[in-house]
């Protein structure tokens, strides 16, 4: 169930080959940080493919609420007119982020040094989520927060009236956490520095590059060191949001397990931050190529070709892989139950503090599938049935979380007997056109009408 919906149970009937093109939607991480990063800027920011998902759209609509004016106009591309750094409204109405992460996190550091209220809310999953992980690096900041027990939302952040910058190493490997810290600096005078130990996704110094802001990244033996200067004048921007590579791995990976596929996923996002799944999946001995390589809007961008790859393997992937391919782990399982061999994936403890535990909702899915799944605390681990081979015919839990959703329809696509989902509506948080796309290129995915069964 989304945010404002009711469960949309799904099934996924084995389908020929998959064949086409695939226009996947823009990047919800650059959607995100396009407004709120907009909305900090003096003047107009135009943005064309914004990702017109509902998470995005959440973090639209908190953008208003704190005082910046953001609109859709007819052709499809958006306008923020940013109310400046320091500059946010205080919001009238507690702010409804729905099911995203990215979005509340990024926000709360946004505000955490402006001298205003706001208070935050989320759907049952969002609500589940650890926000320590934030109000930890805010608190140095000068900002206060009060909210459920273990730090979870509906809560409440008091920004600092006379913020002051941090020196921050962050303890996990998570960008929402960096880029909230990098956005709570924007507003306070000095210099801001995070510490990364591994490096995760750079969209946010990147943009903030792009916007005006003085950032410098340095490689040293502690990790990534990052370090903002504080209080700049941002210069609105012309923004062309690439296509999503989170998104794009579900026509690949059904490409590649379903026999006689061949797919074109153009214009895709190919940051290295982000990339990871690609070339694991590319060393398990996936045909899947690269054409077309370019650079758009400051980011490296090709066309994927995939095309069915029966003689995939299973391989141990590098943990210090996993924070450019974070949330691919639940898609790279059902690949890798497709292959042959025993696929590893460790250092992956944070996927179980994601939209759902995505360890535990896949390897149960999976199990119910027919497929062995070992796991631990930060590792688990599928075991091949070889191309075509899982047995399928069960309805997976989706746990709210959109990219269950689609890993299990994608299983299904590919086994002997259909897979359903209790609930496939969270698709629409990332990725609303995942039915219709997958349609046109030869998948059978229906909706289950509860009543008529
Ligand atoms: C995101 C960072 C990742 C990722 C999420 C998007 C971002 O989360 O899982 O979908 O846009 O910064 P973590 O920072 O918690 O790893």
């Amino acid at each position: 169930m989304s945010a404002h919906g009711t469960p949309i149970p799904m099934t996924s009937v084995p389908c020929g080959p998959l064949a086409g093109t695939a226009d996947v939607p823009g990047d919800k991480s650059i959607s995100h940080r396009s407004l709120i990063l907009g909305a900090m800027a003096v003047g107009e920011t135009k943005i064309t493919g914004l990702l017109e998902g509902e998470d995005v759209l959440d973090t639209a609509k908190a953008m208003r609420a704190f005082g910046a004016e953001v609109t859709r106009h007819d052709d499809g591309s958006w306008s923020v007119f940013g109310v400046g750094v320091g500059g946010f409204a205080e919001p009238d109405k507690v702010i409804d982020c729905g099911n995203s992460g990215t979005g509340v996190r990024l926000i709360m550091g946004a505000m955490a040094t402006s001298p205003i209220s706001a208070t935050f809310t989320g759907d049952a999953s969002l609500n589940k989520r650890p926000m320590a992980r934030i109000t930890d690096p805010i608190s140095l900041f000068g900002a206060q927060s009060v909210g459920r027990a273990g730090g979870r939302l509906p809560m409440t952040i008091v920004g600092a009236a006379d913020p002051v910058p941090v020196n921050y190493t962050v303890p996990m490997p998570s960008a929402q956490v960096k880029s909230a810290v990098l956005l709570a600096g924007l507003n306070a005078p000095g210099k801001t520095v995070v510490t990364e130990k591994e490096a995760t996704r750079d969209h946010t110094e990147r943009m903030l590059v792009g916007f005006g802001a003085e950032v410098t990244t340095e490689e040293t033996e502690k990790g990534r060191v990052i370090t903002l200067t504080g209080q700049p004048e941002l210069k609105p921007q012309t923004i062309v949001v690439p296509r999503d590579p989170s998104s794009a791995a579900f026509p690949v990976c059904a490409a590649l397990i379903v026999p006689g596929s061949d797919v074109l996923i153009p214009g895709i996002g190919l940051n290295p931050t982000r990339a990871g799944l690609f070339t694991t999946l590319r060393e398990m001995g996936a045909n899947l190529t690269y054409e077309n390589e370019r650079e758009e809007g400051g980011e490296p961008v090709a066309d994927l070709r995939a095309r069915f790859s029966p003689d995939m393997k299973g391989i141990h992937v590098p943990p210090e892989r996993a924070a450019s391919m974070i949330d691919e782990y639940p898609i790279l399982s059902v690949v890798a139950a497709n292959a042959s061999g025993i696929t590893m994936m460790r250092g992956v403890k944070e996927l179980r503090v994601k939209e759902s535990d995505r360890i535990d909702a896949m390897a149960t899915g999976l199990r119910d599938c027919g497929v062995d799944v070992e796991e631990g605390d930060d590792w688990w681990s599928v075991t091949g049935m070889g191309p075509g081979m899982v047995t399928g015919g069960a309805t997976c839990q989706s746990h709210l979380d959109h990219r269950i959703a689609m890993s299990f329809l994608v299983l299904g696509m590919a086994a002997k007997a259909a897979v359903s989902v209790d609930d496939g509506a969270p698709i629409a948080t990332s990725f609303p056109i995942f039915e219709p796309l997958m349609s046109d290129l030869g998948a059978s995915i229906h909706r289950v009408n509860k009543d008529a069964a």
